[in-house]
């Protein structure tokens, strides 16, 4: 009989629990024998009082027994997956799924919403017309069988424990905690039948880890437990001190990673300007490089950079994503026409103010503005709206003259986008002279 005060004393007081008070406080979660209220005190304990490898392994582990696993051997390829920490403007997984699909990797790829100030796969994919995310077991097979990647997202039945204490994490302060993220993100992947996982690491003043020794404990700790688990796991730290890429807002976002699938340049066709996403086709490149080296389909990482950037650019990832759209319920002809997405009416160029160069962006906020446009989620049951978004016409390090295009805005009719400006404007800092640009790879846990 599990007395939950007794758990959350224990943890209270700094001492380690066993993997059998960890397995009965969370299996009491679905039983009913631990409240909310006892689950977030014990959350901020574990919060402010952390949790060693084994406890994190018991979590982990025990967080995955408390729903279905499935199990892809019948599906035959090497399944390997990737997952972000979470950021502002991250649509990598549109754009990469499809590419290690046609490099001849399966991926089952069970992605989240936005939360917070970072986004959401599944929102980004819902922007196109139909695209069905909610995908039965056997039908997530079926796509991923015929296409070699499906994008879903987490059922009821996929971890219920970590979607249970994700949501009191949200609302309590308890969202950035290494072994309450690593379980997490870990429960849902061991669950969904993958045997090699890519980790993309974000840090920066737009991610849940603000600076490098955090993010690479996070990343050393996500790749360890992983491997104890018996999943093939890697990761990258790379840079969230910046969108990633031009486009933030989940239509403008679909519209970007289209355009990198298509090595097509769309923003030119609408803005006149020559918005190409290097730092996003160059990440993409490089985690398709580690998820192939990790399955085992290339020799090493160059080879595997080579294949992914020939069958980017030879059209075969964006064909597999047109592939992936349609067996998804998707509509082709917006995937065609990508300028066919929803994108809000009021469409207003911000202009540069201040002379210099762009030497700091505080990402986050952007976020929160995305969130008051109606692109994002204050709560986990808002709805979004796809259409609105920003569209950055300047990254760091740009120079900065008066009167240049700054940023174009879409919103709806009602927006009053005159304090959203101040705001964004608030978001740049401006220096006198260029200031070094933090580097896109910061670090990897590879060995
Ligand atoms: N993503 C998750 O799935 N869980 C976390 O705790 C953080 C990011």
């Amino acid at each position: 009989m599990i007395i939950p005060a007794r758990i959350i004393e224990k943890k209270r007081d700094k001492k380690e629990l066993t993997s059998e008070e960890i397995r009965d406080f969370v299996q009491g979660l679905s039983t009913g024998e631990v409240t909310d209220y006892q689950a977030t005190a014990w959350l901020m304990a574990v919060y402010l009082n952390g949790m060693s490898f084994k406890e994190t392994v018991a979590l982990t582990e025990a967080m995955l027994r408390s729903g279905e696993q499935y199990s892809l051997k019948h599906i035959p390829g090497v399944k390997v997956d990737k997952h972000s920490t979470g950021g502002v403007g991250d649509k990598v997984s549109l754009i990469l799924a499809p590419l290690a699909a046609a490099c001849g990797l399966k991926v089952p790829m069970m992605s989240g919403r936005g939360l917070g100030h970072s986004g959401g796969t599944l929102d980004k994919l819902e922007s196109i017309s139909g695209f069905n995310v909610k995908l039965s077991k056997s039908e997530f097979e079926s796509v991923l069988e015929r296409v070699g990647c499906a994008m879903i997202g987490q059922t009821d039945a996929i971890a219920p424990a970590d979607k249970k204490l994700y949501a009191l994490r949200d609302v309590t302060g308890t969202v950035e905690c290494i072994p309450l993220i690593v379980a997490s993100i870990l429960s849902k992947k061991l669950a969904e039948g993958c045997e090699g996982l890519v980790l993309d690491v974000k840090v920066g003043n737009g991610a849940f880890m603000k600076n490098k020794p955090q993010a690479k404990i996070l990343a050393r700790t996500l790749v360890l437990v992983g491997r104890q688990m018996g999943l093939k796991c890697r990761a990258l730290i790379s840079s969230m001190d910046q969108p990633l890429g031009y486009a933030v807002g989940n239509s403008l976002e679909m519209i970007e990673s289209i355009e990198i699938l298509k090595s097509e340049n769309l923003e030119k066709h609408y803005l006149g300007e020559d918005l190409f996403s290097c730092d996003l086709k160059e990440l993409t490149l490089q985690l398709c490089a580690q998820m192939l080296e990790i399955g085992k389909l290339v020799p090493n990482l160059n080879a595997g950079r080579k294949l992914a950037s020939e069958k980017l650019a030879d059209g075969s990832a964006y064909r597999k994503f047109l592939e992936l759209v349609e067996a998804q319920g998707g509509s082709r002809a917006q995937v065609e026409n990508p300028l066919k997405l929803p994108l809000a009416p009021q469409v207003v160029q911000w202009k540069v103010k201040r002379k210099g160069y762009l030497s700091k962006i505080h990402t986050d906020t952007i976020g929160q503005l995305l969130i008051e446009l109606g692109g994002g989620r204050r709560r986990a049951s808002d709805s979004v709206d796809p259409s609105v978004g920003f569209l950055l016409h300047k990254k760091l390090g740009a120079r900065l003259i008066p009167g240049d295009p700054l940023v174009t805005v879409y919103a709806s009719p009602q927006t009053d986008l005159k304090e959203m400006e101040k705001a964004f404007q608030s978001a740049l800092e401006v220096s006198a002279s260029r200031k070094p640009v933090p580097k896109l790879l910061v670090d990897a846990v590879t060995k």
